[in-house]
């Protein structure tokens, strides 16, 4: 039997449903608008569409928007004055800087100039700590994403071996550390594999539950996982162009090849990636009702 087809547009959709109902209700009760600043320095296309999509969707929640375009060429210093703005700017709960950073900016001096209570993104040290340590903050959004698609889902974690392959701080050490976590959506026994993992393969045919982030496309074939495995897909890779100049995307699995083997896969597009603009319109409403005492 093919797999079951997690649909992530359809999750994503029901949440911002919920979330669109609470931004009227505190604007009508309380006159607050949540507002969130995207900060974009550069030109590169797959960060432009991203900021613009996470715009797209701010505004049609009802959640006031900012995006500031900064060319490839900002200094350091003028990035470091302008996140210095936002944090003081009170109609500003939420501020995201779009990763990757042109090479001449220090990424984590960037990252650590965000007021935490600011940082929706949860790339903070701050928050990224509190996450590990299991406290309340706010948790970074595409490993929130795939929690909240797993537990909607009904996938059981508790004991369930988890594979997670790549290892970065916005994917793949995050997810593992969540699921790892003593609490519904946790205790899961988790592996990180990367790219000086040994035999990878002995790795992943083991997992009940495949996360993959390794940015490389359709890497993951049929013969490198279990019968019945939960594949989460977070690949976003751009494979080519359609007739009409659309990219066409491909994820980290190989969709077609797993897709009998699999009990449930997300796809891509429509599976991790509009859960993650999702969560940070979670995080951005999160935001605003902690800096007017609302929670
Ligand atoms: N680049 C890739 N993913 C993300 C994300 O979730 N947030 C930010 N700020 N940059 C990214």
């Amino acid at each position: 039997m093919p797999a079951t087809i997690i649909n992530g547009a359809a999750v994503a959709k029901t949440i911002r449903q919920e979330i669109a109902a609470e931004v009227a209700a505190i604007k009508e009760r309380h006159g607050l608008i949540p507002g969130l600043a995207t900060i974009l320095v550069g030109e590169d296309p797959a960060s432009q569409s991203y900021v613009a999509a996470k715009n797209k969707t701010a505004h049609a929640l009802g959640i006031h928007s900012e995006q500031m375009t900064l060319p490839a060429t900002t200094s350091e210093e003028d990035l470091l004055r302008l996140v210095e703005q936002c944090n003081r700017n009170p109609a500003i709960h939420g501020i995201l800087v779009q990763l990757p950073l042109p090479r001449h900016i220090d990424e984590p001096k960037v990252l650590f100039a965000i007021d935490p209570a600011k940082d929706v993104d949860g790339f903070h040290p701050v928050n990224a700590g509190k996450m590990m340590l299991g406290q309340r903050c706010f948790l970074p959004c595409t490993p929130n994403g795939i929690l909240e698609l797993l537990q909607r889902t009904g996938v059981e974690t508790s004991g369930a071996e988890v594979v997670v392959v790549g290892r970065s701080n916005i994917v793949g050490k995050p997810i593992a550390n969540l699921m790892l976590q003593k609490r519904p959506g946790g205790n899961a026994t988790v592996t990180i594999c990367h790219t000086r993992t040994r035999d990878m393969a002995a790795h992943t045919r083991r997992a009940d539950i495949l996360i993959v982030a390794a940015g490389v496309a359709r890497m993951i074939k049929a013969d490198q996982i279990k019968q019945g495995a939960v594949v989460i897909d977070v690949g976003v890779n751009r494979v080519g162009q359609s007739a009409t100049g659309k990219a066409v995307l491909a994820g980290d699995v190989d969709f077609d090849d797993v897709l009998d083997k699999a009990s449930a896969i997300t796809p891509v597009p429509g599976g991790v990636g509009p859960m993650t603009i999702t969560m940070l319109m979670q995080n951005t409403l999160q935001a605003a009702k902690q800096a007017a005492g609302l929670m």
